[in-house]
């Protein structure tokens, strides 16, 4: 007999670090953050791919994630950093403490919530979390890029049409296989998206693991983020297209915003 849920965990946190090495969205982050040494919270850190080098550029930075396996790979990363902290918490349910200079919703996690609550009221959840953590002037950093949407539209732009293997590799324990996700559906009424993980792993002890997650994930638009953000007290400071700087236009599949929260 295995654990199935923790094998499936654990290679897709191995996947996660092995594959998810973008660093231009931690680059422009870092600077919009700019220099000057700051208190920051990431809400859903995972591996600590934006926690650690946040906390290398002189922030005190704490981040917390529901993913142990996640968690897991941050200690080896923060080696000789006094400056990081990170816990086991689930975003919706736990608690997100207070006296933060910016609080960090980025990795596109308002797109990759996973909760028991309806999707929506999580994501406006995690907005009002964010401003309860801040400091008067404090800000939020979304980075926003929602499966493909134009995010200035109500309307879907695109949905997932074609099977796309996600992960495709061997963990620290041996097991290797894949993940894909299956074609999805979007329901315009509902504004979700609907589509199925399938992992297909092969131990090293030989055996198996055929499972298909179904998953949803909900799509806001701009336009109700800015909705969510005002009823939180936050005003929008910068807003750009993407991770390169660049301007926000109708075309635009991703949004980062900085927005300050009011004195
Ligand atoms: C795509 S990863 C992004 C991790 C990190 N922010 C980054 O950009 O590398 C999404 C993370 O969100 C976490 N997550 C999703 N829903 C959560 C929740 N309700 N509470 C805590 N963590 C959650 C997952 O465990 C996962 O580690």
């Amino acid at each position: 007999m295995f654990n199935e849920k923790a094998i499936i965990s654990k290679w897709s946190a191995d996947m996660y670090d092995q594959e998810e090495t973008e660093t231009n969205d931690v680059d422009f982050l870092l600077s919009v953050v700019g220099n000057a040494p700051k208190r920051i919270l990431e809400a859903c850190c995972g591996s600590g791919r934006i926690l650690v080098p946040l906390a290398k550029a002189g922030h005190t930075v704490f981040g917390f994630d529901a993913d142990e396996f996640m968690l897991a790979k941050i200690q080896r990363k923060a080696a000789g950093l006094a400056n990081i902290t990170w816990q086991a918490a689930d975003a919706v349910h736990d608690d997100w403490g207070a006296g933060y200079d910016v609080v960090v919703l980025a990795g596109n996690i308002l797109y990759n919530i996973v909760s028991d609550m309806d999707y929506a009221k999580a994501q406006e959840l995690f907005i009002k979390k964010a401003a309860s953590a801040l400091n008067h002037g404090g800000y939020v950093y979304i980075d926003y890029r929602p499966g493909g949407h134009r995010v200035t539209q109500k309307e879907p732009s695109s949905t997932d049409d074609r099977d796309r293997v996600v992960f495709d590799g061997t963990d620290s324990d041996g097991n290797h296989g894949r993940m894909v996700i299956l074609a999805g559906s979007y329901d315009a009424e509902t504004q979700m998206n609907s589509f199925t993980r399938r992992f297909e792993l092969t131990l090293k002890t030989g055996e198996a693991i055929r499972k298909d997650i179904p998953c949803q994930k909900h799509f806001a638009p701009l336009e109700q983020l800015h909705g969510w953000l005002a009823d939180a007290g936050f005003a929008i400071g910068r807003e750009y297209g993407d991770c390169n700087g660049n301007p926000l236009t109708d075309d635009s599949r991703s949004v980062v915003i900085y927005a300050r929260k009011a004195e």
